[in-house]
Parts: structure tokens; sequence; C-alpha cells
């Protein structure tokens, strides 16, 4: 949710912040400006509605010049994605702000600035930011004081970068609620909401943490706490490469990630497991008293994150015996829930940035003093590893295309091995069973191959998607959570409209959506509900519509006509199955995508990681 950078170094800072802004585009693409102090000490602005390449062909690089700057990529909250709505917002030439997050109290805040005369010429809650820096300015000893002061009175969630011409030399920040990173250079120190944007200028970085004010300068960094109080804070080196994110030889991050997740599945599973055992230690030191102590376990998590958890839910009750609730984040921060002594309250999130999530963490967290905390995330530095008891950590790599895709199979992976370890501590996994599901799970990266292999074929099924506006997913048990990410991959990349019901389900409502221009996409494993499933796409075919089933080999769908069945593999277990069936669904929006012509790593209205509720 909107991409900060800044910097200040000894040479002119806009290359950086137009390569790194492009870095960010993840994270917001409907806007984008920078703001730079220029030789003659002011500030000197440009910004663009749309991508970062229209703020890029805006810039006169002879005259937007200056060693000190910082600049934005904006995903709209408050005021249309227009020009005038664009960071960086300037009081007055003398604050020059970009933020990321939302200040819920912003109308109380513009009331009384504009009583105090100060004049909003945008749409956006982030320009009260800028005046309320100036006016903290007027009385305060220097910038960073002023920012001290000014976000004191700010309610909601901020990652935000300042500059003056009244303290030329210094770039101040502040984060609380939104992420914010400090690399620490040999030629200069910079700032942005995620290292990635900093790879071509340093590896050192300094994370920072909830409520922390720094105060940047060419050859200083000094921190200061939520009391105001000077702190120290690690400098971690990271070990992302440049090539992790580049795209390589595809056309798409997203193509890229789809056919990474053979590798980044075995890297999730790498020190996790022996030849037959799940090393519970992997879940961190204390989680075996901690396993062995829970009743209950309630999963939140938003979108993809979600999905994965609907399959774990199966798998925790099925394997571990634990009765297990799972809800979207957004819904569960805002009710009661009765929260039960000896929960695993676990979050799933690639980002560990997602608000809603966060927030429900910490709100169960207050609630119930007695619970415990594990999060699966693909983020070792995010604010959900820093909150929780305990951090799983997916070992996807870096996820750059918006739309889900290694993230969510590497999630499943963590959850498998959540489920085996919990499942042991209770007593409700043999050695054998045990050994059959790690057997599984280190066949997937070959399973998931064979899958990508059946691409061609796939290619083929999506040209029939061209004219198509609609489509119904199908699955039953955890291969419904399947056919929901199946819909969802393709409504964000496709803007096809698309559904998933438990293929049960059909017969109690959506069977009447059937029609020869709605194609049914069912996944069908060999499993228990096989035949049942069956029997549901016999009622859907004989409706008219046009099918596809990706099925085990052993699955033997009865050929018909406007039936395309594409063997994905064989004799899959309950644990295997739902993540080697996720990847012809991935394939499928993709290659849809393309068809319809729509920007597969950034559709339109989304943003990868959603730092506002
Ligand atoms: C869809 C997608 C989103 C995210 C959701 C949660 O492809 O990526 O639905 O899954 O916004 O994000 P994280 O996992 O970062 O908490």
């Amino acid at each position: 949710m909107c991409g900060i950078i800044g910097g200040i170094c000894q040479n002119n800072i806009t290359p950086l912040l137009v390569s790194g802004l492009k870095r960010l585009e993840y994270r917001g693409y409907d806007s984008a400006g920078l703001v730079i102090l220029n030789g003659d000490n002011a500030l000197q602005r440009v910004r663009a509605a749309g991508k970062v390449v229209n703020l890029e062909n805006n810039i006169d690089s002879k005259t937007v010049n200056g060693k000190i700057g910082i600049a934005h990529t904006r995903w709209a909250t408050h005021g249309e994605p227009t020009t005038k709505n664009a960071h960086p917002h300037i009081c007055n030439g003398d604050v020059g702000v970009v933020h990321n997050g939302i200040i819920e109290n912003f109308l109380e805040l513009k009331i009384e600035q504009q009583a105090q005369g100060y004049h909003f010429s945008s749409d956006t809650d982030t320009e009260i930011i800028a005046h309320a820096i100036h006016q903290t300015l007027q009385d305060s000893d220097g910038l960073l004081a002023a920012v001290q002061k000014a976000v004191k009175t700010f309610k909601g969630a901020y990652g935000i970068s300042v500059i003056s011409p009244k303290n030329p030399g210094h770039i101040i920040v502040a984060r609380s609620g939104s992420p914010l990173v400090i690399g620490v250079g040999e030629k200069g120190n910079f700032v942005a909401s995620d290292q990635v944007a900093l790879l071509d200028v340093t590896k050192q970085f300094i994370f920072l943490e909830e409520g922390d004010i720094a105060d940047i300068t060419l050859d200083s960094i000094t921190i200061f706490d939520k009391s105001d109080i000077q702190v120290e804070r690690k400098i971690k080196t990271s070990k992302l490469q440049n090539r992790q994110i580049s795209k390589g030889d595809y056309a798409h991050y997203m193509q890229k990630e789809i056919f990474e997740q053979p590798q980044a599945i075995a890297d999730t599973l790498e020190s996790r497991i022996t030849k037959d055992k799940v090393l519970t230690s992997a879940f961190g030191y204390e989680a075996k008293d901690i396993f062995e102590k829970i009743e209950h376990i309630q999963i939140i998590a938003c979108g993809t994150s979600y999905n994965a958890g609907l399959v774990a839910k199966y798998w925790l009750e099925d394997i571990a015996k634990i009765p297990t609730h799972i809800e979207v984040a957004s819904e569960y921060r805002y009710r009661n829930p009765i929260i039960l002594d000896n929960t695993l309250f676990i979050t799933i999130s690639q980002s560990g940035e997602t608000a809603d999530t966060l927030e429900a963490l910490r709100a169960v967290k207050k609630r119930n003093e007695n619970i415990h905390s594990l999060t699966i995330c693909n983020c070792a530095e995010s604010s959900l590893t820093r909150e929780s008891e305990l951090t799983f950590l997916t070992h996807a790599g870096v996820e750059i295309g918006v739309a889900s895709t290694k993230a969510f199979t590497t999630q499943l992976v963590s959850l498998a091995l959540l489920s085996v370890a919990i499942g042991r501590c209770h007593g409700q996994v043999s050695a054998e069973q045990e050994k059959a599901i790690v057997t599984g799970l280190n066949q997937l990266p070959g399973l998931i191959k064979k899958a990508l292999a059946q691409e061609n074929q796939i290619i083929e099924l999506a040209k029939t998607f061209k004219n198509k506006f609609n489509a119904l997913f199908l699955g039953r048990g955890p291969m419904h959570a399947i056919a929901m990410e199946g819909a969802l991959k393709l409504k964000e990349i496709s803007y096809i409209h698309a559904e998933a019901y438990p293929a049960g389900e059909l017969k109690h409502g959506p069977i009447a959506l059937i029609d020869k221009d709605t194609p049914v996409i069912a996944v069908a494993p060999n499993d228990e509900l096989l035949d049942k499933l069956k029997s549901n796409l016999q009622e859907v075919k004989s409706r008219g519509s046009q099918m596809i089933v990706f099925e085990d080999e052993d699955s033997k769908v009865t050929p018909m006509n406007g039936l395309s069945i594409i063997p994905i593999t064989n004799n899959l277990g309950r644990i295997t199955a739902p993540i080697i069936f996720t990847i012809p669904l991935q394939l499928l929006s993709y290659h849809v995508a393309l068809i319809k012509g729509t920007n597969v790593d950034q559709p339109r209205n989304l943003a990868k990681s959603v730092t506002v509720e």
C-alpha cells in the first residue's frame, strides 16, 4: 500500500529515487512523485498520475537535481489517483512529506488547520501531515523535534519521510503501523518501505520498530523510540540479491514465480524435516511446549493467505485432531469473538504487514493473555514476525507479482508441517503416518514440475475464455479452498467474474448460473469424495456448460462433449493434492489474463502489500 523511498548522498539522488520507485510499484501504482532539495535549497517537486514511468518522463534530469530527496508511488485511499493527490505533499515550500498508511483523524485535523489558515490543494489525508509539521516547526528546534511533536496528534497508520529547506541535510522518518527500513550506505543513507528498493546502494539495513522516529543525515542515523528516547537498533545484512527481484527470461513476475514453485517448496522444506520426521523445533524452540498445551486453533488471514488457512483447517482437524476455526482478519478484528484459553492463534501472511491481520493479532493479545501466537510468513523482518510468539518462515523468496502464487503453495507446505508437528505433540500421528506425509512432501518439487509441464494444454483451454465474463470453480473438501484460490486468481488478473462453490452446494442455488457462456472448472483428485464430485459434474454437464476438469490420472472422469479433462498427477495424498492442483489453476488464470490483455503483474486497483484497513 504505497511505496516510499528517500535518501541523502553525495551525488544527484533523483535516479535512485526513480529506480527505487519502480521496484516499489508492487505496493501501488496509480500515481507517483518525488521532491528534492535543489542547489538553491528549495523544494522541487515532480508528480504524475499513473505509473512511475509517467513520472520519469516528466523529469528533466538537468533541473531536477539534488543530493537529498524523497519519493512515493501511491495506492489511493483518500482522493482519486490524480496528479494533485499524488505525493509528495508540500506545505508553504517549507515541508515536503511522503506517507504510506491512513490518518484516521484527518478530517478533525483538517478542520483545525483550515481554521488556522492552511490551504489544502489535495483531497488526501497526507496533506494534514505536511501542515501539522509546518505548524510544529514554527516553535521547534529543528525538523526532528517538529516531527516528534506532530506525530503525537495523528491517529491511524503511517510510515512517513519528511524533508525541509529549514533543516537541510536531514531526512526525518517515522513509522507506526506501516513498514520502514533504513539503508546504511557507504556513500549516503537511505530509507524505503521495503529493502528491495535499496539493493543497488546497500545490503545493510535497520528495520525500524513501531513508533520509531529517525533522523538521517549523510553520515549519521539517530533513532528515537515512541517515548522520544534515543535507542540503538541493530544493522542487519540482507541476503537478497538483485537477480532475485528481476524477471530474468520470463515475460512477467507472476510467470516466473509460478515456475519457481518447485524450488520455493524445496527451500521451505529444507532443514525442517528429516527423512521421515517433521522437526517441531523449526517452529521455534518453545514450540513443543506450546503445541502440547494448545486445545484450540484460530486462523486469521486475508485473500490468498486465507485460502491457505481454509485448507489447513481440514488438515489440523484431520491430522492433529484440534478444533480449528478460520476467519478473514477484517471481520474477526471488529467483532467480539470468544477466545478460549490455550488457543493457538495462527496468522498467515506473505508480507507480514497486512493491516487487518496484524491488528487482529494485536486485538487478540489484548483480550486474552493466555493465547499463543504463531505466524506463517514470507518476510523475516515484518511486523507479524516481530509481534508473534512463534514464527515459521515460508522460504518462497521475494514475490513481486501482485497475484500471490509461490507464497500460497509454500504456505500450504508450512501448514502441512504444522499439522504433523501439532498432531505428534498430541499423540495423534503415528510414525508411519508421519513418514508417509514427509515422503509425499519431499516428492512435491518433482510433482509440481510435472504439473507445470501441462502448460501447453492449458494455453489452448485459456483461448476459450476470450469472450467469457463469468466462470465457476468447483471442488470438494480441501479442494473447495483450492477452487476458491483458482477463482480469486482468475478474477484479480483477468477481471473475469469467478466464484467457487463446494460442488455439493451447486444444486442449492448456484446451478441456476450455468449456461454455455459460463465455463465450469473443477479439480478432481482421486480421493474419497471423487464419486460424489463426478455426480455433481454430471449435473453441471447436463445443463450445457463448457467444462474443464483437472484430474488425477486415476480419477477417470468420463469423457463427454464439451468436457476437457487434463490429467495433472496421480495417486496423491490428502496433503499433496491441494498443493499440486493449485498449479493448473494458476497457469489458467495467467494465460487467460494474457489473452484478455490485462496487466498481469499489476492488476487494476490492487496492491501487493495491504497496509491499510
Ligand atoms: C491475492 C493476494 C492477496 C493477499 C492478501 C493478503 O493474490 O495476493 O489476496 O493474499 O492481500 O496478503 P498477505 O498474505 O501479505 O497478508
